[in-house]
C-alpha cells in the first residue's frame, strides 16, 4: 500500500472509499467491496471542517492515525490519500449546495452538515476521477444525497456492519462510557422490533440514557413520512449518549 499526501499520484478510474479516519469495520466492508470492484483502492482520509456545525464536535472527532494505516494496510487498500487542507480547498474553491432533502432529519439537527458533506464528495471526487465510490448505508440520508452530485461516478451502497449486540459500528462509538455503550444497543432493539413509529419510540424511551433527537419512518427516496402506499419504507433514528451523536436505520418490510 502506498501512502501519498497528493492526488497528483494516484491512479485515476480507481474503486475510491472516502472516509474521515478513525477507521473501524464498517470501513473494512467498504473497502473489501471497493476491492471487488477495480485493482486499484483508493481511500482518502480528511477530516472535513465544512461538514460540522460547530468547532467543538470538529475538535473532539476521533483520531487514530497508526492504527488507520494498519487497517488499511490489511483491508487491501493500493493507495492510502492523506490529503492537506489546501489540496481540498484551494482559494475561491466552489461550495455546493445539496438537494433539498439536506434540510430534513440529520440537516435541520445539524445546519449546513450537507453542504460541507456533497462540497467535500464533489472535491474529492474531482481530485481522484474514480470509476466508483463507496459509501455506506449507515448514513443514509448521506448517500442519497451524494446519489444526486455524483455526475459519472457510479456509487455503491453498503450494508450497515453491526458489533455483536447489533450497534452500528461508527467512528463516534469510542467516545461512549461503559455505561453508554452498554445502554446504545437500545437503537438496534427499537429498529429491529418496531412495527410502528410509536413502538419505536416506546422502545427507545426505555433507555434513560438515550436522549431522542428523531425516530420516524420515512419513504427511502424523498424522506417524506411514510404512507401507507410507500414503497419502501426506512426507519430513521438519531439521538445522543454521553453527549454522543448516534443515528442508525432500517428499511421496513411490510407486514401484512
Ligand atoms: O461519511 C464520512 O465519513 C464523511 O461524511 C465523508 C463521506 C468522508 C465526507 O467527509
Amino acid at each position: 500500500m502506498k501512502v501519498v499526501t497528493s492526488a497528483t499520484e494516484l491512479p485515476s478510474g480507481c474503486a475510491f472509499v472516502p472516509t474521515m479516519g478513525a477507521l473501524h469495520g464498517g470501513h473494512a466492508s467498504l473497502f473489501q467491496i471497493a476491492k471487488r470492484e477495480n485493482e486499484n483502492v483508493v481511500a482518502s482520509i480528511f477530516i472535513n471542517p465544512l461538514q460540522f456545525e460547530n468547532q467543538e464536535d470538529l475538535a473532539k472527532y476521533p483520531k487514530t492515525p497508526e492504527f488507520d494505516i494498519e487497517l488499511a494496510k490489511n483491508s487491501g487498500i493500493t493507495h492510502l490519500w492523506l490529503p492537506k487542507r489546501d489540496e481540498i480547498y484551494p482559494e475561491g474553491f466552489p461550495m455546493i449546495k445539496a438537494d433539498p432533502i439536506s434540510e430534513l432529519y440529520e440537516g435541520a439537527s445539524r445546519p449546513g452538515h450537507f453542504d460541507g458533506v456533497v462540497t467535500v464528495v464533489r472535491r474529492l471526487f474531482d481530485l481522484v476521477k474514480p470509476s466508483v465510490a463507496v459509501f455506506g448505508e449507515k448514513d443514509f440520508q448521506q448517500l442519497k444525497l451524494v446519489e444526486k452530485i455524483a455526475g459519472d461516478v457510479a456509487i455503491l451502497s453498503a450494508p450497515i456492519i453491526r458489533e455483536s449486540d447489533g450497534l452500528a459500528m461508527s467512528s463516534r462509538n469510542i467516545r461512549l462510557s461503559s455505561e453508554g455503550r452498554a445502554a446504545a444497543p437500545v437503537i438496534y432493539r427499537a429498529l429491529s422490533n418496531a412495527g410502528s413509529e410509536n413502538e419505536l419510540r416506546d422502545i427507545l424511551s426505555t433507555e434513560p440514557l438515550f436522549t431522542l433527537d428523531y425516530a420516524d419512518f420515512i419513504d427511502e427516496e424523498t424522506f417524506l413520512a411514510a404512507g401507507p402506499n410507500t414503497q419502501k419504507v426506512r426507519a430513521i433514528v438519531a439521538g445522543w449518549i454521553n453527549g454522543v451523536r448516534l443515528i442508525d436505520n432500517m428499511q421496513m418490510v411490510k407486514r401484512s
